[in-house]
Order: C-alpha cells, then sequence, then structure tokens
C-alpha cells in the first residue's frame, strides 16, 4: 500500500479504480506483501525447518496456492481447512493439524491424508486417534501440545496458553499419554507443540515458551520417544495503530540460539504476521449523520465484514482513497447492521463526503474469514493484486447463494 500524489495504490493500481470497477465492500490483497512476509521468516528458518502458515487467518485458495509455492507448510484447525490445502495443493507432509475438538471424521481424513502431524490436545483425544488409527491399521504421527501456563498481555479472547484456557496439555496429561502411546504401534509421539496467543509483540514470550517445551520434549526423549519437532506455534503481532510489532528474524535467530547444540527440527505456525498487512477493506461513504456532539459517517461495511473492532475493540487504521478538499472533521464509522456495537471505528479525523471512498488498513488476517452473513448481508468480493493485475480470488455473494442451502 503506498500513496501517490494523494491517491492509494495497492501494488501498481490505484484503489479508486478499483472501487470504479468492482464496488464496495470489497477485499483487496497485497502478493508482494504476502510474500515478503512470508519471507521473513523462511529466509531465517534452517532447511530442516518449516513455516506452517496458519490457515485460519485467511483460508482463500488463491493465498494458500502462492504460500506453497513459496514453499510453505500449512497449520489447519479444522478437516475443511485440510481439504482446502490439500485442494491448493499444499505438500500434505508439512500439514500439522491443531485444536480441541478434532471430530472422528476430521481425524479421519487427516490420517488417511498422511499430513505431517497431529497435535494432540487430551487425553480423549489420543484415545480417538489410537482408536481409529487401529480401524485403519495405520501408524499415525502426532504432536503433544502443551499449555505452558504463560500470559501474554493481548487481548483476553486471543491469549491461549495460560493454565486454565481450553488449549493444550498439562504435565499430568503428557505423562500420561506418554505412557499410553509407548505401548501403542498406531500412535508416534514425534513432536512438542504450543501456542500461546496472538498479537505478541515480546519475542522473548514465544521463546519462553520454547524452553518450556523443549524441557518436556528431552523428557519424552529420555523415555524412549523418538521425537524430531518442535513446534512454537504462531503468535508474532504486527502494527496496527502504535504497538510494537513481532520480529521474525530475532525470533528465529534466537530459536536457532537456543537449539544449536540439539538436533531438534522447528515449525513455526504464523497467521497474523503473513497476511495482516497485505490486506485493506474498501467501503463507501453513504451518508454523514449527526447525533448530538457525535458526527457519524454511515459507511456500507459492517460488523458482519471486519468483526475484529466489535469483538475485541481492536483498532484499524483508516485512510481516505483520494484525497478530498473538503475540511477534515472527526468521525466514528459506523456500519449499515442492526448492532449498536456496529462502529468499525472512533474519533477518525478525515476529509471526506457522501460516496466518497475509505479503506480499513490491515485487514488481511482475521478479516473476511470471520465475516457473516447477519442482516442478510452478503460477503464481499475479494481481490488479489499482483503489480498492475488484479485478480478476482472470490466473486462477491449474490442472493441466490445466500438462500441456497434454505430451499
Ligand atoms: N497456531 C495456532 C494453534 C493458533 O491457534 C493460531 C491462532 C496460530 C497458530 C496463528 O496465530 P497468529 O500468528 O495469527 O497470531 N481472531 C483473532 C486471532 C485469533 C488467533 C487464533 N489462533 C484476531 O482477530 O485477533
Amino acid at each position: 500500500m503506498k500513496t501517490i500524489d494523494g491517491q492509494l495504490f495497492v501494488e501498481n493500481i490505484p484503489v479508486i479504480e478499483l472501487a470504479k470497477e468492482y464496488g464496495s465492500p470489497l477485499f483487496i490483497y497485497s502478493s508482494k506483501e504476502i510474500e515478503n512476509n512470508f519471507l521473513n521468516y523462511k529466509n531465517e528458518i534452517r532447511d530442516k525447518d518449516l513455516v506452517c502458515y496458519a490457515v485460519k487467518a485467511n483460508s482463500n485458495i488463491h493465498i494458500l496456492k502462492l504460500l506453497s509455492h513459496l514453499g510453505s507448510g500449512f497449520d489447519v484447525v479444522s478437516g475443511n481447512e485440510l481439504q482446502r490445502c490439500l485442494l491448493a495443493g499444499a505438500d500434505r507432509k508439512k500439514i500439522v493439524f491443531s485444536g480441541v475438538a478434532k471430530s472422528h471424521e476430521e481425524i479421519k481424513l487427516a490420517i488417511e491424508s498422511d499430513i505431517l502431524s497431529i497435535n494432540i490436545e487430551s487425553v480423549g483425544e489420543f484415545q480417538r486417534i489410537a482408536a481409529i488409527a487401529k480401524e485403519l491399521n495405520k501408524t499415525v504421527n502426532c504432536a503433544l501440545r502443551i499449555n505452558p501456563d504463560i500470559k501474554i498481555g493481548s487481548h483476553k479472547y486471543i491469549e491461549t496458553g495460560s493454565k486454565t484456557s481450553k488449549f493444550g496439555l498439562d504435565k499430568e496429561s503428557v505423562s500420561k499419554i506418554s505412557e499410553l502411546s509407548k505401548s501403542n504401534e498406531h500412535i508416534n509421539i514425534k513432536a512438542v507443540a504450543c501456542h500461546i496467543g496472538s498479537q505478541i509483540s515480546d519475542e522473548n514470550l514465544i521463546l519462553k515458551s520454547l524452553i518450556y517445551i523443549k524441557e518436556i520434549a528431552d523428557q519424552l526423549k529420555g523415555e524412549g520417544h523418538e521425537l524430531n519437532f518442535l513446534d512454537i506455534g504462531g503468535g508474532l503481532g504486527i502494527q496496527y495503530k502504535d504497538e510494537e510489532k513481532g520480529d521474525p528474524k530475532i525470533l528465529i535467530s534466537e530459536v536457532k540460539t537456543l537449539l544449536k547444540e540439539t538436533d531438534y527440527q522447528v515449525i513455526v505456525e504464523p497467521g497474523r504476521s503473513i497476511v495482516g498487512t497485505s490486506g485493506i477493506l474498501l467501503t463507501k461513504v453513504e451518508y454523514i449523520k449527526e447525533a448530538g456532539e457525535k458526527k457519524f459517517a454511515i459507511i456500507d461495511a459492517g460488523m458482519n465484514d471486519l468483526i475484529r473492532p466489535s469483538l475485541y475493540e481492536a483498532w484499524h487504521k483508516v485512510r481516505e482513497v483520494e484525497e478530498g478538499d473538503v475540511e477534515s472533521e472527526t468521525y466514528d464509522l459506523a456500519g449499515p447492521v442492526c448492532e449498536t456495537g456496529d462502529i468499525l471505528a472512533r474519533d477518525r479525523s478525515l476529509k471526506i463526503q457522501p460516496n466518497d471512498y475509505l479503506v480499513f488498513m490491515d485487514v488481511g488476517a482475521y478479516g473476511s474469514v470471520m465475516s457473516s452473513n447477519y442482516n442478510s448481508r452478503l460477503k464481499p468480493a475479494e481481490l488479489l493484486v499482483t503489480k498492475d493485475v488484479a485478480k478476482v480470488i472470490k466473486r462477491k455473494e449474490n442472493f441466490e447463494d445466500l438462500i441456497a442451502l434454505e430451499s
């Protein structure tokens, strides 16, 4: 994203041209930005290590294809995310499957797809995987996802590593599974994993979790398991406003130092830090409205398109697509959804009038994937821009799509 003479561009295309051709709301991504962000990790890791992009951040098949071509592996949390990866041509030996509630069908699909690892999150899940593997007469490579009880200080909804969260195993469950798997020919414990949360700016928190899981991995090795991988999860943050962003270079170089004397391979599962800064959400100002001392810009994108502000009070930068010649005023940006919480930004100083276009910045991660049809609103189209070509990677929904499953 760059501005030239007051005009906003995605790669070589002025956003106003895309607005005129495709309308709004509209998600637009830059493939160069995704590539650069991916390479920040890929260029740092050793040949034997893996970047497994967290598909949940943005699961569009075209983005998965792009990342797969760059050599990325994938972290999935559902059978359908796994199927997306397979459809995108992903290397199945670079796919890890996380998540606390894997169903019978999902585990079966994962085993039959021969992926790198299923990350176990409970004793019950271990037993379920073992039973299905036996049925299929297969041996499955698994990881133990540990809950290291580390708080990260981001929004409470995106902390995952504290003791009372639903994610990961405590030490007791690890011992239990270690014992059970030693005598089970259908399960190999190949990795220890953790993911302590998201939007982390301090790399040291992730390193702390690495030290924690390495100790467990060493112990499991001592108990006879042939462990190869340490999976440190994702979580590095980006800069939405003035917070510090996490630095993949610092993280990976510290990881390499910590593991210098060992032969562990590393898996890292970044989502936000790969796609977050690559995407914008284009929206149009429908009306300007005054309410007491407040001034609203009523826009055509709502909390159904971008739920992060309503759900986490998240702050996304807003920019004019073209600099108008009106006075700058302070606005709250309100969407069309019938909820008081449908405010996508507050107190923003903007030069706008009705029919002007705005963009929300940094919505490439957890933007379109968290959108819904609330109020029977149609989900926006998505474009992927590469230099001066814009490709529709998801068409806009229509009314028939909306009611297709109800007839
Ligand atoms: N690995 C696992 C097991 C995860 O659960 C997640 C994210 C990631 C990797 C990727 O984390 P990242 O690098 O993107 O921080 N919807 C929230 C974020 C939820 C993150 C869930 N897990 C948001 O909009 O901020």
